[in-house]
């Protein structure tokens, strides 16, 4: 009897075991395939550079997460490909996105293409050469074809545009939130007045501060002076060019001033690096305006500081650029547009 007992209690150990053995099985099972549910790179470099709020995680999401992300990675594929094809495109698609945004707050008013009875702001004076249209549109029907069920602005997409192509040449990012709308018309007077042309440095603090930009942001924000290039039409005329860089100069200026070269901001115009500052703490800045940012003390320190130190640079830039991301646009502006670049009935005339 003692030696069955024995035996019994033997054979039940088994079977505990057995069980427990099958238990730690599947829960090994179940959280192996939580692992495996990876996030795909391109989602995980999304999420990481968006608002997680405005993703809604944590809480149910009722299709939003799917819906944003969907929208950023539609305009970063079309970005992506337009630098790789062309490096200078990401620097025009932030100085897009600027101009876009110091006139009336970023609403896209930008992109509106002159018709027979209505003037934009691209023929305006201080907008001659912004470029990367092309690109935004590109972005749009990329947005409208992959993400069907979730309109975007086309201010939006500007907005996220210009985040990725300093993505693209830093590596490093910074949130944009969704959410703008598209104007109803565009502010060709204000393209003239709001936009800072080649003036003094207290010229240029007030058009900033007009903003909401103070001058050690503002210092920030022309660093993206690191990346483009000015047409040598513009460089001739005196008003625009540092008068110390005129005897370096690579343009034919003398008769015609019809000539189409190009010329780096800086020596480096497709790295984003330090060496704007360095050149403009020289007094070797290419712009007038850009050799303005020494003649005072709060922009000459900012000039300094980001010579020397790139994590600064970097990170009051990204800093500058969503509080750009954020000019409000004037009231009245509630439309989205289809196509960017057209004039649409909702469209009222220009101011
Ligand atoms: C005082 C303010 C500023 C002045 C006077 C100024 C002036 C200029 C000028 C004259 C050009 C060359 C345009 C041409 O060749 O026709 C230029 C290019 C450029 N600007 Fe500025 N700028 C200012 C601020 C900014 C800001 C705040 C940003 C962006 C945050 C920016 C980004 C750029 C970029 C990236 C280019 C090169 C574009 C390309 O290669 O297509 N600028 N700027």
């Amino acid at each position: 009897m003692a030696s069955f007992m024995k035996q019994l209690s033997l054979v039940l150990s088994f079977i505990a075991l057995a069980l427990a053995g099958c238990a730690v099985y599947q829960n090994t099972q179940t959280a192996m395939k939580d692992q495996l549910k990876v996030t795909p790179t391109w989602l995980d470099r999304t999420i990481k550079s968006t608002n997680l709020l405005s993703l809604g995680l944590g809480k149910p999401s009722g299709g939003k997460l799917s819906d944003e992300a969907c929208i950023f990675s539609a305009v970063k594929e079309v970005v992506d490909a337009a630098i790789d094809a062309e490096a200078r495109m990401g620097a025009s698609l932030i100085r897009l996105f600027f101009h876009d945004c110091f006139v009336d707050g970023c609403d896209a008013g930008l992109l509106l293409n002159d018709t027979a009875n209505f003037t934009g702001e691209q023929t305006a004076g201080n907008n001659n050469s912004v470029r990367g249209f092309g690109v935004i549109e590109q972005a749009k029907q990329n947005a409208i074809t992959k993400c069907p069920d979730t309109p975007v602005s086309c201010a939006d997409i500007l907005s996220i545009a210009a985040r990725d192509s300093f993505e693209k040449f830093t590596g490093e990012t910074y949130t944009v939130t969704l959410g703008r709308l598209d104007a109803r018309t565009a502010n060709s007077t204000g393209a003239n007045t709001q936009l800072v042309g080649p003036s003094e440095i207290a010229s240029q603090s007030a058009k900033f501060a007009a903003k909401g930009f103070n001058e050690t942001e503002m210092g920030a924000l022309l660093g993206s002076h690191t990346i483009g290039f000015a047409r040598c039409p513009l460089l001739c005329v005196s008003a625009f060019i540092n008068p110390a860089r005129v005897s370096t100069l690579n343009c034919n200026c003398s008769g015609t001033v019809n000539t189409t070269g190009l010329v780096g901001l800086d020596p480096t115009p497709t790295t984003w690096d330090q060496r704007y500052f360095s050149d403009v703490a020289d007094g070797q800045g290419l712009l007038f305006s850009d050799n303005e940012l020494i003649t005072g003390n709060t922009t000459s320190a900012a000039v300094h500081r980001y010579r020397d130190a790139m994590d600064a640079f970097l990170s009051d830039f990204a800093a500058a650029m969503v509080k750009m991301s954020n000019l409000p646009p004037s009231p009245g502006v509630a439309l989205e547009s289809h196509v960017c670049s057209e004039v649409n009935a909702n469209t009222v005339a220009s101011m």
